[in-house]
This record gives structure tokens, sequence and C-alpha cells, in this order.
């Protein structure tokens, strides 16, 4: 199962606050983020794997001798992009300073070289102690960011510095350590992904090869700025979608269906999907018997995004096309025949694109010079494609 996304690291330390980064975890799911939690070995005291493991869907390990032929201290460090500890107790954060390397979480930091945000949690005399500010100190110094933690009542009746902040206030944080923008908040926006397919008979179908990975590309991105999302997403697995509000369909009808019904309520529609351009006359009701398959009458489709864009107010289409030649002349007379005010054209032949992290092509406008997009990641183009709608809308 691939996801889209950038890959983080959730560590977790022994604190009572533990039970708080589940929510956290839910949050930055929420923003796009796919998450691993790695917590310390002592955290499960507060918060078990099988919470972990449930809230990521995702295998969670605290020590480096479980799966050892995987090397998952290493292989997790390549693959996160960020790290956020949350809580890191005094314990945690004198063994980071130390850089000592006892548990998969300690491992891990030391192998990876990405920005990292440590959220302090624990009783303010521990906080203040000389120990723990010579430590954050030196975190700091190395490049760390060490969130201040709340001032204000603790477990116990204490009250002082060491409290746990609020989940928005660490979302904050960790948005402006990953260079995130919360420039579509209030904005809705729809994207269609996946490919459609048609039935045949109870067995079989018509489809295509498209991943989906685009237009959940851009749906995780778009949250990450703070958009209203809804993804429609045809023939995707559920995986995929965490974190996304999402209508499940199956054929090009119900995507049209589903499209008629949340495109009036939208600013910014992107149909990434692959839609099925034709469907069997007929769908046989028995399974058909391969002698009888020699062939199959087809009825075109339904362009989706030249009859929803007939009932377009204020909304942005952003449309998609996969070409294998003539790219540049056949974006620009399906970027006006079919109502759409940005699209995005693509090189397939030979199979390039689909099912790739990678894309390469370019963005055309109704306006506007043409944009060409050198090799990118499908997330990259995202953002690049949503800034654009968002120019187009004004
Ligand atoms: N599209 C659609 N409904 C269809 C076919 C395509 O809404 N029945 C949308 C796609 O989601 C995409 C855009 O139209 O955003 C262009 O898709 P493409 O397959 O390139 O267009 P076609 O009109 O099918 O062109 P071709 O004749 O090259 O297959």
């Amino acid at each position: 199962m691939s996801q889209i996304g950038p890959e983080i690291v959730l560590g977790v330390g022994g604190g009572i606050a533990a039970y708080k980064s589940c929510e956290l975890l839910r949050r930055l799911q929420d923003r796009g983020y796919q998450v691993t939690v790695v917590p310390t070995p002592s955290s499960l005291n507060f918060v078990g794997k099988a919470t972990w493991e449930a809230l990521s869907g995702r295998p969670v390990s605290a020590e480096v001798w479980e799966n050892v032929h995987l090397v998952p201290h290493i292989s997790l460090a390549d693959k996160a992009k960020f790290f956020i500890i949350a809580p890191a107790t005094a314990d945690l954060v004198a063994r980071v300073a130390a850089g000592r390397a006892d548990d998969l979480l300690t491992n891990l930091v030391l192998a990876s070289d990405v920005p990292k945000l440590l959220i302090p949690a624990m009783h303010p005399s521990m906080w203040l102690d000389p120990a723990t500010v010579a430590n954050v100190q030196i975190l700091r110094s190395r490049g760390f960011k060490v969130m201040e933690p709340d001032v204000g009542r603790l477990t116990g009746s204490d009250s002082g510095p060491g409290r746990f902040p609020e989940t928005a206030a660490i979302v904050h944080e960790f948005d402006q350590l990953t260079g995130n923008v919360s420039d579509l908040v209030g904005k809705r926006i729809l994207v269609t992904a996946g490919g459609t397919r048609e039935n045949i008979d109870p067995v079989r179908f018509i489809g295509n090869r498209s991943s989906g990975k685009q237009g959940i590309a851009i749906a995780n991105a778009a949250k990450r700025r703070g958009a209203d999302v809804h993804l429609i997403a045809a023939n995707v697995d559920e995986g995929q979608v965490m974190g996304i509000e999402t209508t499940h369909v199956f054929t090009s009808q119900e995507m049209h269906d589903a499209l008629l019904d949340k495109f009036p309520g939208c600013d910014i529609l992107f149909m990434s999907a692959a839609v099925a351009d034709a469907k069997p006359k007929s769908i046989s009701i028995d399974k058909i018997k391969k002698a009888m398959l020699g062939s199959i009458e087809l009825v075109p489709n339904v362009d989706l995004l030249a009859d929803i864009s007939k009932g377009k107010t204020n909304q942005i289409i952003v449309g998609f096309a996969a070409e294998t030649k003539d790219h540049l002349s056949e974006a620009r007379r399906k970027l006006e025949s079919k109502g759409m005010d940005v699209i995005y054209v693509n090189d397939v032949s030979g199979g390039a694109v689909f099912g790739k992290d990678e894309t390469m092509g370019t963005i055309l406008t109704r306006n506007d010079a043409d944009i060409a997009v050198k090799e990118t990641s499908k997330d990259a183009l995202g953002n690049l494609l949503l800034d654009q709608a968002i120019r187009q809308l004004g």
C-alpha cells in the first residue's frame, strides 16, 4: 500500500502527556502527513503499542531489536522528512543531547539529519533544572527546534512551566518548521482521483492504469495549506486516502453523480481522475463465457468535465491530460473545449508517469504563459497547481 504526503516520525517519550500525542497524531494525519509513531519503551507504560498501531495504521516498534532484517533505524531515518518528538521528557532531552542511541527513537534521531521539533513536557522543577536548561541549549545549538512548554497546572497540584502545549499550537509550530503556509484556509477544494471502471459482467470490467497518486497528492497538499478538501476517489486503496474526507466511487456514472452533488459548493475542482471513455452498451447479469468475448459493444461515456463546467459559476476548474503526442496543442484544445481554467499535460508515452511519484509536463492557462514543469514530485506539482488555481480564482 503506497501513500502520498511527506513521511514523518512522531517520537513519543515516557511522560503522562503521551496520551495527548494521540490527538496530535490525528491532526498531523489530517494535514496529509504520513506518520510513523516511534514510542520510547518507557512511554508504552502510558500509551500502548496497540493504540499507536490502530491510530497510525502502521506497525509500531520501540526497540531496534524488532524486524532487524529490515534495518529499521536506517530505513525509517532515510524515509522521514521531519521528526516531531512529543512529549520530550527530561530523560529523552538528555539522551538526545548526549547523542545516545539506546532505543529505536534515539537511533533514528542520530541517523537522520532532517528538521526536528521537540515538545518538552515535564514538571517545572525538572524543566528549570540547570541540567535540562543546558541540554535544551545544546539541542538548539545543533539545530533542533525546541518548543517552550506551556505554563499552568500540571498533573498534580503544582503549576509552572512544563505543560504539554495545545495540539493546535504544536501543529502551528510544526507548520513553521516544514514551511507549510496556511493560505487556503476557507477555500473548498474538490478533487477527483483514480480511474473509473465499467462493468462488463459480474467479474470483468474495463479500467485504466491511473494510480490516483496525483489527485491524492493535490488533496493532501491542499489540506496542509488549510483548505477544506473533499476527494472523489475511483478505485484507490482506503489506506491511500486516510485522513481525507472521501466519496468512493467505481463507475463514471457514480463519479458524475458525486460531482453533481459536490461541485456547486466548491471553489476549485481538480479533475485528475482518469475517466473511462466508454462503457459496454449493456452489462451482462451472468458471467460471459470466453467464447462469447470476441467483441463487446461499447457506448461513449459522458465527458464529466465538459458537463460539469456547464454549471460553473465562480469555480476554477483544473483538468489534466495524458498525451503520447502533440501534447501542447491537444492540451489547449481540451482546456478550451471542456471549460477548464488550467490544464496540466504530461507525456505518458512508454507508460511514463503512471504509478510513479515523479511527473514532468506543462501547465497551460487561458491567458498566462505556459509553465514547463521539470521532473518533480507529484506533491510539488500539487502545490504548483494549487498556486495557479488560486491565482486564477483571484
Ligand atoms: N475527463 C472527463 N470525462 C471523461 C474523460 C475525461 O471529465 N469522460 C477529464 C479528465 O479527468 C481530464 C480531462 O478530461 O481532466 C482530459 O482527459 P483526457 O482523457 O485527456 O481527455 P479525452 O477527452 O478523453 O481525450 P482523448 O480523446 O485524448 O482520450
